[in-house]
């Protein structure tokens, strides 16, 4: 480590996964990541139960990222965290750590939008996209769909107005009897079901918004009356159902994502948050993309859900332009990117 190296260690606490990861130079060197499993217990994540888990975890993460990676914090150059927008608590929790470690080592503090990491998780590995480039960013509290002209200039075009879409996918597999969180099961069971068995609504917002609170009251009606007739109705049809409510899902995304692509003239595309690592809409984005000659970037699944790995790429980018935080800083519930 030479004097002109810049070194950053980056924190995530915004929903329920602890996580921290050192970056050199723009490189990546690791991205610790501790999930809790808490909540399953609950079927969605409780604010207090993740602040309470971010507390516990916090140190033994940040160990292990500046451990594993050989640099000390004396050799530090800044620290980062995720301002917003996420928990309140939670992320209470990573921005007081991060003040007391930048006072502590006299070091700037970095604040991080947890969204535009999402987008600048692209940057981690190879092949990057370059600019101008569409993300789609589905994740548990999120759809938005964001028109990246540069590393720290992007812009939301669209977004949904009411539940994200990995929230609905939660939500309708709650309907169907599934854990908690439902969108990896759904995905499952769909490879072996009918995505045209049974027609579940497709909403269409004006403009390039979404809607995914429809879905679930459609589910919820259809499973009522199915049900009275056939007690056993989930169990028989469950990859038809999950494959049916999975391909409406998907519909609704492409279909406004095909419109924005034309709308702002874009050849370049990429997906990040947790939906992306749905395997459906990795198919069906993959054939889009195929035929309307389209370049397609998703990025590992481990940079794909939260992490601190991103936080950290985003944090580069600011420390490049000297744009570092106050430490009197709140966290940000709701924050745009
Ligand atoms: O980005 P993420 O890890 O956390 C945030 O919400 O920020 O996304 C979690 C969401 C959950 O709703 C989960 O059900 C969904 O991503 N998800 C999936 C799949 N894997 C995770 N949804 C559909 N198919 C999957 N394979
Ligand atoms: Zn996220």
């Amino acid at each position: 480590m030479g004097i002109t190296d810049i070194s950053i260690l980056a924190i995530e606490s915004s929903c329920d996964e602890t996580s921290a990861s050192m970056i050199v130079n723009g490189k990546v060197l690791n991205n610790i990541v501790a999930t809790q499993s808490v909540h399953e217990n609950y079927g969605g994540v409780v604010p207090e139960l993740a602040s309470r888990a971010h507390q516990q975890n916090l140190i033994p993460v940040v160990h292990q990222a500046l451990s594993s990676s050989g640099i000390t914090k004396e050799q530090l150059s800044a620290v980062a965290v995720t301002r917003g927008p996420g928990l309140m608590g939670s992320l209470l929790v990573g921005l007081s750590f991060a003040k007391a470690f930048a006072k502590a080592l006299d070091i700037p503090l970095i604040e991080v939008n947890h969204m535009q990491a999402h987008v600048l998780a692209h940057f981690i590995d190879s092949p990057r996209p370059s600019f101008p480039f569409l993300c789609l960013t589905v994740s548990g509290g999120h759809t938005q769909l964001v028109l990246v002209r540069d590393y720290l200039d992007m812009e939301v075009i669209g977004e949904t107005l009411d539940d994200a879409v990995g929230e609905a996918f939660d939500k309708t597999a709650k309907l169907l009897g599934l854990p908690y969180p439902g969108g990896p099961l759904i995905d499952r069971y769909a490879k072996d079901g009918d995505p045209r068995k049974f027609a579940f609504p497709i909403t269409r917002m004006p403009g390039l918004n979404y809607s995914f609170s429809g879905i679930k009251t459609a589910v919820l009606y259809f499973l009522r009356e199915k049900l009275e007739a056939n007690p056993e109705f989930i169990q028989e049809n469950m990859a038809d159902l999950c494959a049916s409510i999975q391909y409406s899902l998907i519909e609704m995304l492409l279909i406004k994502l095909k419109e924005a692509m034309i709308q702002y003239r874009i050849t370049q595309v990429a997906i990040a948050g947790g939906v992306s690592a749905n395997s459906g809409l990795r198919m069906a984005l993959d054939a889009l993309a195929r035929k309307k000659g389209w370049q397609l970037y998703i990025p590992e699944l481990e940079y794909c859900t939260d992490n601190a790995a991103m936080i950290a790429m985003a944090a580069h980018y600011k420390y490049l332009k000297g744009d570092f935080a106050r430490l009197d800083i709140a966290p940000l519930a709701k924050m745009k990117i």
